[in-house]
């Protein structure tokens, strides 16, 4: 029988996912392909636009070439994608530049320069160094004869769907990811950029189920898809992870672990300008819907770096069972996952990760254990911000890395007093981007439908009143290791510069 299906392709930093899913949301193939990263100098972090697009079209070929997928007609695709980064192209929409990634943390001199102008936040976000403001100005400041032929300016996925289609666009949830976007007012601030010399390269706005083009004749054949199968504007890694594990309306919450670690709840349009200069608020790739959002930019990157180094013969189930066997606190050991400074709540680029407690008899799997609670404390620091400006979190679902073992789901349940969801299939963004295709073609009548359909929970993780407790004890400590390692750690960031 001939299976009707669409596509999510996500984007992400270390590998592009792509995902074919039924009209049922049904999974029917799933390929995957490696990124490369450059780090050429401390604290840069970039990507090659042009091999996003080759391991974009070669994980096309790849996945539709799967046997299972003889038979399936793909009817449009969708995007997700790693938000923030910069993509600076010509007039003939070449890139001029490796694109700077979210995880960039070199543009803290732009970051001051607008802080001086307009306090720590700006069109509801925290002024810090991942937002792709920060990078425009970098650019234009250190690079001005790549600026002086810059035509457009792209997010990272809307690179990719440009190659695919030939037309520039951005979508509400990746513009709000720029610090030139009032998700409120859901426009471009102009004057803003014209403040600071930005001039007028930005995209057309999209909503993230809206049709953005078609795929280009050529690529359609070589990949034997049909004439004028449509491709969907798609939305920010963020938005379509939520979306992708049906949280979309007010109030549903999630935890993603990747790269980097998410804690997200919605909230209505129309909420407040801002909350503080903490935590961000953007547009959702579901209409009319905004969340809001603390972001730990090395969550599941501390536990790769920790596996590489420690680890490196041995598989994360290991890893795992020693931290499950070490028990609450590590014997007395706390990790700071600030390996790359460390945005919520801190906003702080040039913070850096510290073992704190560190005795004689303390073990490889008391290590792995504080790691592991290092990270859920980082989010646990957003899920409290987000309490306090009176948002009541009791259920989360879970995602990433943290969610593949139950340990970790546990812990996470106890750490943040919280029920915790399990998806019964968890594909991250890319469903999501594959909801806004299925969407946009209109086979289903809104995305909480759709969601219905194709997302299920599984286990349910309630929090232990008396577990938490212990947890809050060692909380009380990690969180005064900022301040605590907050200069030491800088002076030997100044120390390797030399
Ligand atoms: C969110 C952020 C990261 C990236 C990772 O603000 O910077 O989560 O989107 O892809």
């Amino acid at each position: 029988m001939v299976n009707e299906a669409v596509i999510g392709i996500d984007l992400g930093t270390s590998a592009i996912k792509l995902l074919a899913v039924s009209r049922e949301g049904e999974v029917l193939g799933v390929q995957s392909e490696p990124l490369p990263l450059y780090q050429d100098y401390p604290g840069y972090s970039e990507q090659d636009p042009d091999e996003w697009n080759a391991a974009m079209q070669r994980g096309l070929k790849h996945l539709l070439r799967q046997p299972q997928m003889a038979e399936v007609v793909i009817k449009g695709a969708s995007f997700s994608g790693q938000m923030h980064g910069l993509v600076l192209v010509d007039e003939a929409g070449r890139p001029l530049r490796r694109a700077i990634l979210w995880n960039d943390t070199r543009t803290t001199p732009q970051c001051e320069l607008i802080k001086e102008k307009h306090g720590d936040q700006v069109l509801g976000n925290p002024v810090v160094e991942g937002f792709t403001l920060t990078k425009l100005l970098w650019v234009k400041e250190n690079e001005p004869e790549v600026w002086g032929k810059a035509a457009a300016f792209m997010l990272p996925k809307d690179y990719l769907r440009y190659c695919l289609t030939g037309e520039i666009f951005t979508e509400f949830s990746d513009a709000a990811a720029t610090m030139l976007w009032n998700p409120q007012a859901k426009a471009w601030d102009k004057e803003l950029g014209e403040e600071f010399g930005i001039p007028d390269i930005y995209p057309d706005v999209l909503q993230s189920h809206d049709e953005a083009g078609t795929f280009n004749a050529l690529l359609a054949a070589e990949l034997g898809l049909g004439t004028d199968v449509p491709v969907f504007a798609g939305g920010a890694d963020n938005a379509c992870g939520a979306l992708g594990s049906g949280v979309i309306n007010p109030n549903d919450s999630i935890c993603s672990i990747g790269t980097s670690g998410v804690l997200l709840i919605c909230e209505p349009v129309g909420g407040a300008e801002g909350y503080g200069h903490k935590i961000h608020l953007m547009n959702h790739a579901v209409p009319d819907v905004n969340y809001l959002m603390g972001v730990t930019l090395s969550a599941g990157y501390s536990l790769s770096w920790f596996k590489r180094e420690f680890y490196a013969d041995e598989s994360f189930e290991q890893l795992l069972d020693e931290a499950r066997e070490a028990g609450i606190g590590a014997h007395g050991l706390i990790f700071t996952p600030y390996l790359a400074g460390e945005r919520t709540p801190h906003g702080d680029a040039s913070i850096r990760g510290s073992f704190i407690g560190i005795s004689g008899s303390n073990t490889r799997g008391d290590f792995a254990r504080a790691v592991v609670e290092g990270i859920t404390y980082s989010l646990y620091d957003s899920l409290i911000y987000l309490r306090s400006v009176g948002k009541n979190v009791t259920k989360i679902v879970s995602t990433g890395g943290g969610a593949k073992s139950d340990f970790w789901l546990q812990l996470q349940a106890d750490v943040f007093n919280a029920e915790i969801y399990k998806l019964k299939h968890e594909e991250g963004p890319s469903m999501g981007a594959a909801m806004l295709a299925a969407y946009g073609l209109g086979w289903y009548p809104s995305l909480t439908d759709c969601a219905k359909q194709f997302i299920h929970y599984t286990t349910t993780f309630k929090p232990d009143l008396k577990r938490h407790k212990a947890y809050e004890d060692y909380f009380q400590i990690y969180q005064q290791v900022y301040n605590a390692t907050r200069r030491l750690t800088k002076n030997l960031l100044e120390l390797q510069k030399k």
